[in-house]
């Protein structure tokens, strides 16, 4: 095929898909419109006899290479461009250093968990064998490297499964044979919506929500998130009001819905759910006959009253084993927050549905946790002794650094929702707002990060529709550094009041090389972006 057929081909293709797409994209016309061009522009130099001959310029090349793209990669679908991760970007450009770098800004957008680093040293250094890639004194390197079972080693699967049981007081316990290892919570969810829902299908999420849902659940499956408002007048709880009206707004949209997705505990309340919530939840999948995933990410991260309660404890309690709902009962887990190993890719998708593990199994061949990393941890989480010990001294700092900030930031004349698990706490600033508008907040969002030096993540990032919410992580960084973010909070807050008393140009809480070059092109990108794109 000579090149003229060859981008004709595609341009019918194209407008084949523009005709049966509704409502047709934008990307969509550009990219038919600039391939009949090249179409055209090859055809006319075919005639004068130099076809697919001539020596393309780079400007051709990369509408050739646009064109020719896929539209997945050629739009802005995959959420990146949220102030959510502009904020990492800037944080990237300025962090902070204590020594190198002391006016940088401090990142408090990132839910790591840093706070037990030493205990999981302590075991490595006690227990060499593991990370040597050793069993009884003898090396199984060889073993590792060529295992490629993509149903993952029994005894990490094993071990996992009870780690789990562990962390919800043993109430529940699980089997291995229906559990899934992904690379990651982010590879799990991808995974359940390839497995629940076509393109098109809709899932509900209670706002407000993990920003990079939008990624995981939508970028490359085709799904849709509606989103179930709920409201700081009840403390962001999930009602039956709320949740009928999200279904309801997705039919009028001509979605099938597909299920809901919660995050038990949430991020970015750093609440769990009532029992109140999971029964109303399960009644709701029951009636509609469409499925529920639990993302459990921070289970473990727990630390104070009322206890965690997992979906699965409330099904088992109230009789719906291997009942029709039972099967459309889907958790995520990840041990990238509870043992704070984002970087080991370590996450599982907790299924009763054969067919959804089946499958699931299978695609996991796209993303799967590397032999080593599950053998070093099987033998890490089957130290019952230590896990034990590193749960609860883990919660134990968690619960210190989330007082922490809540005194910090009350100091300030600031409010937390009140919490109770997670890495991070939901701030109230409304009172902050110049007006009670999403363009408000993120004026205000962009003094925090560029006068303040804190990068935060606000609340439009999660899509929380009531502007002047913040979420605030307090676990990825030093003692210290969370002080030193909570004196610039109250010096910033302070001048506040004292400029509102006076005049109001702008101050700066840090000194002047701390401003960024980029500010002028990054706040217009941002200010674009933010919140138009998925209308
Ligand atoms: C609710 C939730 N789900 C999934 C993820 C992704 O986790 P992982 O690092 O295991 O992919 C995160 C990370 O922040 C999260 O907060």
């Amino acid at each position: 095929m000579c090149r003229f057929q060859l981008i004709w081909t595609h341009l019918c293709e194209l407008l084949v898909s523009v005709s049966s797409s509704s409502p047709t994209t934008r990307e969509k016309e550009f990219s038919v419109f600039s391939t009949f061009s090249y179409a055209m522009s090859i055809r006319s130099q075919a005639m004068c006899g130099s076809a697919d001959r001539e020596v393309l310029d780079d400007t051709t090349l990369g509408e050739i290479r646009v064109t020719m793209l896929s539209e997945k990669v050629t739009s802005n679908s995959h959420g990146q461009d949220s102030s959510y991760f502009l904020g990492w970007e800037e944080y990237e450009k300025n962090p902070y250093d204590e020594i190198k770098n002391p006016n940088g800004i401090i990142q408090m957008g990132l839910a790591e968990n840093q706070l037990s680093f030493d205990l999981l040293e302590s075991w490595l250094a006690q227990n060499a064998e593991p990370a040597a890639l050793k069993k009884d004194g003898i090396s199984i390197f060889k073993e590792l490297a060529l295992f490629q079972d993509y149903h993952g080693l029994p005894s990490f699967k094993n071990a996992l499964v009870q780690f789990m049981s562990e962390i919800r007081g043993n109430k529940v316990t699980f089997d291995s044979n229906k559990l899934v290892l992904t690379a990651g919570a982010t590879s799990a969810n991808e995974t359940l919506m390839f497995c629940l829902a076509d393109p098109g299908d809709a899932f509900l999420l209670p706002t407000p929500y993990y920003p990079g849902f939008d990624r995981d659940l939508k970028w490359r499956t085709g799904a849709k998130i509606v989103p179930i408002q709920c409201w700081s007048s009840n403390g962001f709880r999930i009602t039956e009001s709320a949740i009928e009206d999200a279904y309801d707004e997705a039919r009028r949209k001509n979605l099938r819905v597909k299920g809901v997705l919660v995050t038990n505990p949430s991020n970015p309340l750093g609440t769990t759910l009532t029992r109140q919530e999971l029964n109303l939840l399960i009644r709701f999948i029951d009636a509609k006959g469409i499925h529920l995933i639990s993302d459990e990410i921070y289970s473990g991260t727990v630390f104070d009253s009322p206890g965690f309660v997992s979906v699965m404890e409330v099904l088992t309690e109230r009789n719906y084993v291997n009942s029709d709902v039972w099967d459309r009962v889907h958790i995520v887990y990840s041990l990238s927050k509870d043992l704070g190993l984002p970087g080991f890719r370590v996450g599982a998708i907790y299924s009763n549905d054969e067919l959804v593990v089946s499958a699931a199994t299978k695609m996991s061949s796209f993303g799967l946790v590397s032999s080593q990393t599950q053998y070093l941890l099987s033998a890490l989480l089957s130290d019952k002794k230590f896990t034990k010990k590193y749960v609860a001294k883990n919660q134990k700092r968690l619960k210190k650094r989330h007082d922490m900030l809540v005194k910090g930031l009350r100091d300030a004349g600031i409010k937390c929702l009140e919490s109770n698990a997670s890495l991070f706490c939901w701030v109230d600033m409304r009172h902050l707002l110049s007006s009670n508008t999403l363009q408000a907040e993120i004026e205000l969002w962009k003094k925090i990060v560029y006068q303040v030096g804190l990068n935060i993540s606000p609340g439009s990032s999660c899509h929380c529709t009531e502007p002047g919410w913040f979420r605030i992580c307090f676990a990825n960084m030093a003692e210290d550094t969370l002080k030193l973010a909570m004196r610039r909070v109250k010096m910033f807050i302070d001048s506040t009041v004292a400029d509102n008393a006076s005049d109001h140009s702008p101050k700066h809480y840090l000194s002047k090389n701390a401003k960024r070059k980029g500010f002028t092109k990054w706040v217009f990108r941002l200010s674009f972006n933010d919140r138009q794109r998925e209308r």
